[in-house]
């Protein structure tokens, strides 16, 4: 912990100018501890950062763009959906309704400060508007088949999986959020980066997964095809969210090696399987009964195989077995998009409005 002002406002970038200071090399650049001035995008050193932000760019999507008019038909029918798609998908979109803005809290609050460098930052202000966009989402969604909002937004204190998985997060980012809270000791330094991997792996990289697969399993069988439409787009800006986080992890790792110690890869294997537990928990209690082609222990089987991918993505030796993906179609749908993507029509439109002459 630092309270040392000049310290402080070398990582906001908001301290006194310093006139005639030498010029910035992107050498002196580092993910977290910079002494390079942050308010200096160029010369760039993270590729890779700027990459993602051009990438979230070109993705962009609002969720009013999407007809409501079959999911309000279907939601209002007598028949339409069976009592469990109806628990199942109230109980998804109320995780999802305060997730979002619990991410969005996290990346302005806690991350933004502490990550200094501003091809980073570039990216981390484009996500945090991604996040708005997803939350409007869950409003868009709430107003067009009249939902009960109370209750939809309010799941997170209610539900008792929805609370657990929440509680466990928060822990991570409290740490930050403390005024007195600085980076700059190892004990700090890793306090951020299991912040980044309470957040980007576990519940962007993680929890948001059985989700998808539940709303596109619903939507591929023809139901609520608008929700599924915005949830596929919502799983494409995650996906990006997802490995601008484990990026900016394993950077921090090659900068930093004494962090990346065994005891904390243990501590870090640890997380992720509490992690797992929690959301097989939270599909037993969305699903407590199948549904046509998904159910609670294909969804623990999907969350095993999600928990291996992310361990390999963090260096860490897998914590299951080797198991296989129980919903093909769910990289079907994002290996899809980096070829020739189902939102082609959309991303064109945007991409060729950015070059429009507004003259
Ligand atoms: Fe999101
Ligand atoms: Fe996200």
């Amino acid at each position: 912990m630092t309270n040392d002002p000049t310290a402080v406002a070398a990582t906001t970038g908001l301290g006194a100018i310093h006139r005639g200071a030498g010029r910035v090399d992107a050498g002196e650049k580092s993910m977290i501890n910079a002494r390079a001035d942050v308010n200096q995008l160029l010369p760039m050193k993270y590729g890779w950062a700027w990459e993602k932000y051009l990438a979230g760019c070109a993705n962009h999507w609002m969720p009013t763009e999407v007809s409501m008019q079959a999911d309000i038909a279907l939601w209002r029918s007598r028949d339409g959906l069976t009592a469990d798609e109806r628990l199942m998908l109230t109980r998804n979109l109320g995780f999802f309704a305060t997730a979002e803005s619990l991410v969005a809290n996290n990346t302005v609050l806690a991350v933004y400060r502490h990550i200094t460098n501003p091809e980073c930052r570039q990216y981390l202000l484009r996500q945090a508007f991604e996040e708005a966009v997803h939350t409007h989402t869950f409003q868009y969604i709430c107003e067009s088949l009249g939902l009960d909002e109370g209750e939809l937004f309010n799941a997170y204190r209610e539900v008792p999986a929805i609370a657990d998985k929440d509680s466990w997060a928060l822990r991570y980012t409290q740490n930050l959020e403390s005024p007195g809270f600085a980076t700059g000791t190892p004990e700090t330094d890793q306090a951020f980066l299991r912040d980044l991997i309470a957040f980007y792996v576990v519940f962007e990289g993680m929890w948001f997964y059985t989700g998808f697969a539940q709303i596109l399993s619903l939507g591929r069988r023809n139901k609520m095809v608008g929700i599924a439409e915005q949830y596929q787009y919502i799983l494409r800006d995650e996906s990006v969210h997802l490995n601008f986080g484990i990026d900016c992890i394993n950077q921090i790792k090659l900068e930093n090696p004494h962090l990346w110690s065994p005891q904390f890869q243990d501590e870090v294997r640890h997380m992720l399987a509490e992690a797992c537990e929690l959301e097989v928990a939270y599909g037993r209690d969305t699903m407590p009964r199948g549904i046509l082609g998904i159910n609670a222990d294909l969804c623990a089987q999907y969350m095993h195989f999600i928990t291996n991918r992310r361990c390999v993505q963090l260096g860490l030796e897998p914590l299951f077995a080797e198991v296989d993906n129980p919903f093909p179609w769910m990289s079907e749908t994002m290996d899809l998009q980096k070829e020739k993507n189902f939102f082609e029509t959309r991303v064109v439109e945007y991409q060729s409005g950015a070059t429009l002459d507004w003259n």
